[in-house]
C-alpha cells in the first residue's frame, strides 16, 4: 500500500525534487517521525535544519491553532499581532545593530532580498560570495550558489557582477596549506580578486555562510571572517551573512556570527525560525533598512501571520527550554563520541562542527573524498530507524543536525546506529 502510493506520487512529482528517503510519514513529534505502519524512525536531519524545536512542539500547535481560529492573512495591507511582536523578539536575538527586519517565505527570498537591499542602499552593482555555498534556488541566490554544480547547469545566463573566491575549507584547502601553517592564502586569493577583476569601490556586498551548510558543514577560521569585516569596514562594503541554516541555536548560539565576534550589516534567516512553517527574514542596521523606499521591495505571503506566530512561539520555546545550552553539551558529546570513531573508523576523515551543526566527512584510503560509501551508510541507517542526510560538494559528508531537544541519551541512541551502520558497511 504504502510501496503503491509513493510509486504513484513518482508519476506526478517531479523527479527534480529529490525526495530523500522513500517512507511515507504520518505524525511527527520530537525527535521522531512515524510512518503508517507504526514504524518510527530517528530524525537527526530536522526537516533540513528547520524543525530546531523538534517535530509539532506542543506549543508552536497550539499557537497555529490559535492564530487560525483568528487570522491567517494579510497580504501586507494591513497589521497584525504577530507581524507587530515578531520583529521585537527578533531584534533581542540577533546580533546587535540587527534591528530592522523584511519578512518572505523561504531562504532563497530572503537571499534575493538581501542582494536587493545592498545594490538599492549602496548604488553598487559588484557581489562576492564563496565557492562552495548554497543560498538557494531562485536566480540571485543561485548565482551566488556554487555547491555543486547541478544547481547551475543548464541555468545561464547568470545574474552579472556576481564573482567567487574560494570558501577556507582547511580540511581540503583550495591552496594546499596546512592548518598550523596557514598563510590565508584564501584571504590573500579576495584581496587579489579586487586588484584584477573589480574595484572594491564597485562592490555592494560580500556574501556568506559563517558556517558551510549544503557545502559540507565547514567551520571557516574566525580570524577569516575578521578580515573580511574589517574589508568591508575599509571599503564600504556591505557584509551579508547567511545564517538560513546555521542561525535559530542551530550552532548553540542564536546565530552562528557569535562564534566569530563579527556583526553582519545584513542577514538572512530562515528554516528553524517558525518550525517547519514558511518564513524567512532579511535582517539588517536600521540606516541601511531605512533608505529601502516603500515599495522597493515587497510580497503577498511574507509575515504571515501563522507563521509569525510559529515563530515566535519557536523563539520562546529556544529561549525557555535553554536549548542553546543543551545544543551545546549534546553537541559537545556528539563530537566526542564520533572523534572515537574517527580513531577506529579510517573511512571517517574528519569531524568538525559547532553545538548541533557537525559534518562528518567520509574518505577513501588516500583521502579522496568516499560518496559511495556514504550512500551505504545513510541507507543503512535508514533501514535501522535512523534518517540522515548528506552534504559537501563531493556528497561525502554526514550532516548530522538534529533538534535542539535532543537529550544525551537520544543522541547515544542515534549514534549507536550510526557506529553500527560503519562498522557493517566499512567493516
Ligand atoms: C544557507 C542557505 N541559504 C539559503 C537556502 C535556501 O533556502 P530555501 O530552500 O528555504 O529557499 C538554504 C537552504 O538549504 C541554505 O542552507
Amino acid at each position: 500500500m504504502k510501496d503503491d502510493l509513493i510509486r504513484s506520487a513518482k508519476e506526478v512529482l517531479t523527479p527534480a525534487l529529490s525526495i530523500h528517503a522513500d517512507i511515507l510519514v504520518k505524525s511527527a513529534r520530537g525527535i521522531y517521525v512515524e510512518d503508517g505502519t507504526g514504524r518510527r524512525y530517528i530524525d537527526f536531519t530536522s526537516g533540513l535544519a528547520t524543525t530546531n524545536v523538534g517535530h509539532n512542539h506542543p506549543l508552536v500547535m497550539e499557537a497555529i491553532k490559535r492564530q487560525a481560529d483568528a487570522l491567517i492573512h494579510s497580504g501586507c495591507i494591513f497589521y497584525h499581532e504577530p507581524l507587530v511582536v515578531l520583529p521585537v523578539m527578533l531584534r533581542e536575538v540577533t546580533p546587535q545593530g540587527i534591528d530592522m527586519f523584511f519578512f518572505s517565505n523561504s531562504g532563497a527570498e530572503a537571499v534575493e532580498g538581501a542582494l536587493k537591499l545592498a545594490r538599492f542602499y549602496s548604488r553598487r552593482q559588484g557581489i562576492v560570495a564563496f565557492t562552495s555555498c548554497f543560498h538557494g534556488r531562485t536566480f540571485g541566490a543561485m548565482t551566488l550558489t556554487t555547491s555543486s554544480i547541478r544547481y547551475r547547469r543548464e541555468y545561464q545566463p547568470f545574474v552579472p557582477s556576481v564573482y567567487h573566491s574560494p570558501y577556507p575549507y582547511c580540511y581540503r584547502c583550495f591552496f594546499g596549506q596546512k592548518p598550523d601553517a596557514c598563510g590565508m592564502d584564501c584571504f590573500e586569493y579576495l584581496e587579489r580578486l579586487f586588484r584584477h577583476l573589480v574595484h572594491p569601490e564597485e562592490v555592494a556586498c560580500i556574501v556568506m555562510e559563517p558556517v558551510l551548510g549544503e557545502g559540507g558543514y565547514v567551520v571557516p577560521p574566525v580570524e577569516f571572517l575578521k578580515r573580511l569585516r574589517s574589508l568591508c569596514d575599509r571599503w564600504g562594503i556591505l557584509f551579508v551573512l547567511d545564517e538560513v541554516q546555521s542561525g535559530m541555536g542551530r550552532t548553540a548560539r542564536w546565530f552562528a556570527s557569535e562564534h566569530f565576534e563579527v556583526v553582519p550589516d545584513i542577514m538572512t534567516m530562515a528554516k528553524g525560525i517558525a518550525s517547519g512553517m514558511p518564513l524567512s527574514a532579511v535582517g539588517a542596521k536600521s540606516e541601511i533598512m531605512m533608505r529601502w523606499s516603500p515599495g522597493a521591495h515587497g510580497t503577498t505571503f511574507g509575515g504571515n501571520p501563522i507563521s509569525c506566530a510559529a515563530a515566535i512561539a519557536t523563539l520562546k520555546i529556544i529561549e525557555e527550554e535553554g536549548l542553546l545550552e543543551n545544543a551545546r553539551q549534546v553537541g559537545c558529546y556528539a563530537q566526542e563520541r564520533l572523534n572515537g570513531m574517527k580513531e577506529r573508523f579510517p573511512c571517517i576523515g574528519d569531524v568538525r562542527g559547532l553545538g548541533l551543526m557537525i559534518g562528518i566527512e567520509f574518505v577513501q584510503n588516500d583521502g579522496t573524498p568516499f560518496k559511495e560509501l556514504l550512500k551505504k551508510v545513510l541507507d543503512c541507517c535508514l533501514e535501522k530507524g535512523l534518517i540522515l542526510i548528506e552534504c559537501g560538494v563531493d556528497k561525502n559528508v554526514i550532516r548530522l543536525a538534529p533538534p535542539l531537544i535532543v537529550s544525551r541519551e537520544e543522541m547515544e541512541k542515534g549514534l549507536d546506529i550510526l557506529e553500527e551502520a560503519v562498522r557493517v558497511v566499512c567493516g
